[in-house]
């Protein structure tokens, strides 16, 4: 078992860059010898008398070798080997040095986890060279841990951090993405356009026990018909026209991870029927071969299209559907959550300042209205672009209404804000679930969704109001000139 990297390596950096080096051995002489051989090499040397305390060492400082001297005994040197190279694994080499008499026991200490044994003092004059040797093993180890943990910040934990979303709906997006992540099954991802369905894919793919294996992506609609299948399946040579050479298709790229199938509506007949046997029966074979192939893949569907009405025209496989549909993960537009348009902003204003060495601090009140009051059709991606555009063409340290590529506000929010305080709570309450409602076209579950509170209450209030039938509010919401009843506050709608 490997050591966490914890107090040893800790305390070395903070103490000295030297390397560690505990000897161990009971034996006053043999302690002296083996000290003799080391010093003057540029380590830091610890010495301890007996076994329990090597291993207390072992835990605590991190050597990164261990001399254990032959006064111990073979029994004894066995043991605390064995034990040793339980706790530090690959982070500590272990020495044995062993009396001739006793070289019988040298296969015993490679096998307990000893690195090198030394007959002493036959070979007393390499220590010092068989010490350095050892040195490389757990400076290998090191390097190994920061490559793979830079890998993993680059590409996996980075870019899940990089989801910024406080907003109850997207908090509970993020908790199935977590649940889903855990699990095998097929993943359909659905959400308007720039709403962050790719990041939403990644998560699952970095979340799961995959997340070592490949996220591979493939955009379904930015390939014609004949070159889909290859590029999904790959294909022999000679199989049509170019095909020079036999080629691994998407799938077999992703073997042991995760093929994310972007735009998934966008699928021509011939592929949704492969497609589907892949998904029942996990083979396929590649365009013009005859080889069934098995891999190891999960699915991740995404799509902008209503896939369930594509059903019903006809125009997307039934049964494709059902499969791929198997844990549903719904993207909310940006609209339906406001709390995140201000932190998405500030989250980018960060990035493009950096990106463009630009001090801008943040948005004056007018630019925050106008973030706001957009109803952001591109979602989130419109938002980045606005934000960029704004951040490159500010002139002072502060961004205005005027640097953002958007309408300004509608009056209304100022007026809002001028009627606190003088407003009542139960008005305010009024306000916001009348105005969600509108924004979600009149359905109260994905209003509820937004305002965090139960479809009951919007119900209960909706019938308190006189208002109880939201399919007479979507009918409402549709005419333009019949706008939503708002409440008497003398705030007015906001145009469509
Ligand atoms: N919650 C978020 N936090 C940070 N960045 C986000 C978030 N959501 C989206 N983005 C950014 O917005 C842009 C659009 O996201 P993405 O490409 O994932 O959208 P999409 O839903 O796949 O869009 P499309 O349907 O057009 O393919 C990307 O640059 C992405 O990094
Ligand atoms: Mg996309």
């Amino acid at each position: 078992m490997d050591r966490a990297p914890g107090l040893g390596q800790a305390l070395r950096v903070n103490e000295t860059e030297r390397p560690r080096v505990l000897v161990v051995s009971d034996d006053g002489d043999d302690r002296q010898q083996l000290v003799h051989e080391l010093v003057g090499h540029g380590h830091v040397l610890d010495v301890v008398t007996e076994s329990e305390m090597a291993l207390q060492r072992i835990e605590r400082d991190g050597p990164e070798v261990v001399v254990v001297g032959c006064g111990l005994g073979v029994a004894e040197s066995l043991e605390l080997i064995e034990r040793g190279h339980r706790t530090a694994g690959r982070h500590c080499a272990f020495i044995a040095v062993l009396e001739p008499a006793r070289s019988a026991a040298v296969a015993d200490l490679l096998r307990a986890g000893a690195d090198q044994v030394l007959l002493w003092p036959d070979h007393r004059d390499a220590l010092a060279v068989a010490v350095r040797r050892a040195l490389e093993k757990p400076r290998l180890a090191r390097e190994v841990d920061q490559a793979r943990d830079g890998v993993l910040n680059a590409l996996s934990v980075g870019k899940v951090e990089r989801i910024v979303g406080a907003h109850p709906a997207m908090q509970r997006l993020l908790s199935k993405v977590m649940q889903a992540a855990q699990s095998r099954a097929t993943v359909l991802i659905h959400g308007e356009t720039g709403t962050g369905k790719e990041l939403i894919a990644a998560a699952v793919h970095e979340h799961s026990k995959r997340s070592r294996g490949p996220f591979v992506r493939l955009n379904c609609a930015a390939l014609a018909d004949t070159v889909l299948e290859s590029e999904l399946f790959g294909h022999e040579r000679g199989s049509f026209t170019g095909a020079t050479a036999r080629r691994k298709g998407r799938f077999e790229q992703a073997d042991g991870g995760t093929l994310l199938l972007d735009e998934v509506s966008e699928i021509n007949r011939q592929v949704q029927v492969k497609l589907l046997r892949f998904l029942q029966e996990r083979e396929f074979e590649r365009v013009g071969g005859n080889e069934t192939l098995h891999v190891d893949v999960r699915i991740v569907a995404a799509t902008n299209r209503d896939l369930k009405q594509l059903v019903e025209d006809g125009r997307f496989r039934e049964d494709l559907y059902y499969r791929l549909n198997v844990v549903r993960l719904e993207v909310p537009p940006l609209r339906a959550r406001p709390s995140d348009v201000t932190l998405l902003a500030d989250h980018f204003l960060r990035q493009y300042a950096e990106e463009n060495e630009k001090t801008v601090h943040g948005f004056d009140q007018r630019a925050r209205n106008a973030l706001l009051a957009h109803p952001w059709p591109g979602n989130v991606r419109e938002l980045q672009n606005a934000i960029e555009q704004a951040v490159v063409l500010c002139e002072g340290d502060t961004i205005e209404a005027e640097d953002l590529p958007i309408a300004p506000a509608p009056a209304e929010l100022d007026s809002l804000k001028m009627m606190i305080p003088g407003i009542t709570l139960a008005e305010l309450e009024r306000y916001a679930i009348l105005k969600t409602l509108e924004a979600c076209g009149g359905s109260p579950t994905r209003a509820a969704a937004v305002l965090g509170i139960s479809r009951r209450t919007i119900q209960y209030r909706l019938q308190q109001w006189g208002l109880s039938r939201p399919s007479k509010l979507r009918g409402e919401r549709d005419a333009p000139s019949s706008p939503l009843p708002l409440p008497e506050t003398g705030l007015e709608s906001e145009p469509h």
